[in-house]
């Protein structure tokens, strides 16, 4: 095993089973700290503690029955209402039963294979104010990549499936009140997780009402401003034409607003998370960060990536696929159960807490060979088939997956390209970012990686 492409195992698991209590603390902390080595070699770890009941699922076999085959016993309430609702309210990622199929029925035209080739010219064009910023800051320059990232992935969503005029004032209030909301979520999953109100008072609490308050009503200006478009050409349009298949009225301006801001943070937090972390592993492993990009040049000809490369371009797939293997932007799904259920003998009452920690099945000692390694030959066409479905996730599983996933990883591979292409990466001396989540995963201090333009 060639030791110069093993990852730092950071933060390092605890040493055995922490009790509940402890757990929930380390959560609050940083979930990716609370998971124990042991959950790292089980396919399943229970905890009863005065009766809760919290099954940590690793097993393929079990996510597949909980996400697939049996998904009508599990929800996702009041799990996700207690933690997002005051942001996203019963918007995509949040609705069940017929208001969700309603909605997704809605967007789902919009996030087609062939809708999404017609953005790569939109993807490629985002990274233009970025290399320049970029080349102005010369050779060696230091880049915050987290946050470069960030803005790149929120204009390329405004330029693509939105269709909203995003002022700078808009993009920014998005950014900040985004992460804000998300950086105090923990309390509301841990409230949650105890069966408490998400209402009672914690740390960051009116921060977290404010920075949803404003998400909203950015969404709501966004909507104030726009200004005719196509009726039914992007997800704005959509939304303000539809109409319910049950009754036949249109969508209710709040439910209108409660998407916005769903897509709004689902389609450009997790795809930055994404992209952060795979500038960071090409840094840490330039030999990749070469092949890749003599892949570019070769598939586009010296030519910007055209939608035609996309296809073509399979070690950079390879290598974004690793990346979320490793650094799943999504780091953890949670789900209650709706019936009494037994999963491979273990008995669960109604109302139990089903946790799926992607971020362990993807790093899982008995799925994955070397699971600290980077290794992109993981993602040939014949090492995925032979691969259970529900061993690699980044983007879920079953009716609930990631609508907008075709959407992130062509956007993915198209900007990657673009920034291979004109710019080197390099780790500075002592930069090693920690996995950090707060609903996604992000270096914990962000991303700083030297730039020279080419
Ligand atoms: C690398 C990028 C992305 C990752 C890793 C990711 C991951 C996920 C995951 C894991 C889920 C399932 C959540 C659950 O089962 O509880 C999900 C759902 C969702 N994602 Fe993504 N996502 C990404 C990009 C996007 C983009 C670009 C969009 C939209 C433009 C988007 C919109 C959504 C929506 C609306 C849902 C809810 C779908 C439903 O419940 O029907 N995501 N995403």
């Amino acid at each position: 095993m060639a030791r110069e492409t093993i990852i730092a195992e950071l933060p390092i698991p605890p040493k055995g089973r922490l009790s509940f209590p402890m757990l929930i603390l380390r959560m609050i902390v940083n979930p990716v700290a609370s998971w124990g080595e042991d959950f790292y070699g089980q396919p399943a770890v229970l905890y009863r503690w005065f009766g809760l009941q919290t099954l940590y699922v690793m097993d393929p076999a079990l996510i597949q029955r909980i996400l697939l085959d049996d998904a009508e016993s599990y929800s996702k309430q009041p799990l996700n209402d207690d933690v997002f609702g005051e942001a996203i309210g019963g918007g995509l990622l949040n609705a069940e039963e017929d208001e969700w199929r309603w909605q997704r029925r809605l967007a789902a035209p919009l996030f087609r294979a062939e809708e999404m080739l017609s953005y790569v010219p939109a993807f490629v064009s985002v990274c233009a104010p970025l290399l320049k910023r970029w080349k102005e800051s010369g050779a060696g320059g230091r880049q915050r990549i987290d946050r470069d990232m960030t803005r790149t992935t929120l204009q390329a969503l405004q330029d693509t499936v939105l269709g909203a005029g995003l002022g700078d004032d808009d993009r920014r209030a998005i950014q900040e009140a985004g992460a804000t909301f998300l950086f105090y979520s923990m309390w509301k999953v841990v409230l949650t997780s105890l069966r408490l109100p998400p209402t009672i008072p914690h740390p960051g609490a009116r921060k977290m009402a404010r920075a949803g308050k404003r998400l909203r009503e950015t969404a709501e200006q966004v909507l104030a401003k726009r200004d005719g478009g196509s009726e039914d050409g992007d997800l704005l349009g959509r939304l303000v034409t539809a109409r319910d298949p049950a009754t036949g009225s249109a969508m209710p301006a709040r439910l209108i607003v409660d998407n916005v801001v769903t897509f709004l943070m689902a389609g450009h937090e997790t795809t930055s998370r994404a992209l952060t972390w795979t500038l960071y592993l090409l840094a840490l492993f330039p030999e990749w960060q070469e092949r890749v990009r003599e892949e570019v040049r070769r598939v586009a000809g010296g030519e910007e990536t055209g939608r035609d490369d996309i296809g073509k371009l399979q070690l950079l797939d390879a290598v974004l696929e690793e990346a979320m293997r490793l650094y799943s932007p999504v780091p953890v799904l949670m789900r209650r159960t709706i019936a009494p259920v037994a999963l491979d003998g273990i008995k669960l009452d109604k109302g139990a807490t089903i946790i799926i920690p992607i971020y362990v099945v993807h790093r899982h000692k008995l799925l994955w060979e070397d699971p600290l390694k980077f290794d992109p030959s993981r993602f040939t066409p014949q090492a995925k088939a032979g691969r259970h479905r529900c061993a690699y996730m980044p983007f879920g599983a079953g009716p609930r997956n990631c609508i907008g996933a075709t959407f992130a990883m062509l956007e993915g591979k198209a900007i990657l390209a673009t920034l291979l292409t004109h710019a080197r990466f390099e780790l500075p001396d002592g930069e090693a970012p920690v996995p950090f989540a707060r609903i996604t995963l992000r270096p914990k201090n962000g991303l700083t990686l030297k730039v020279t333009p080419l």
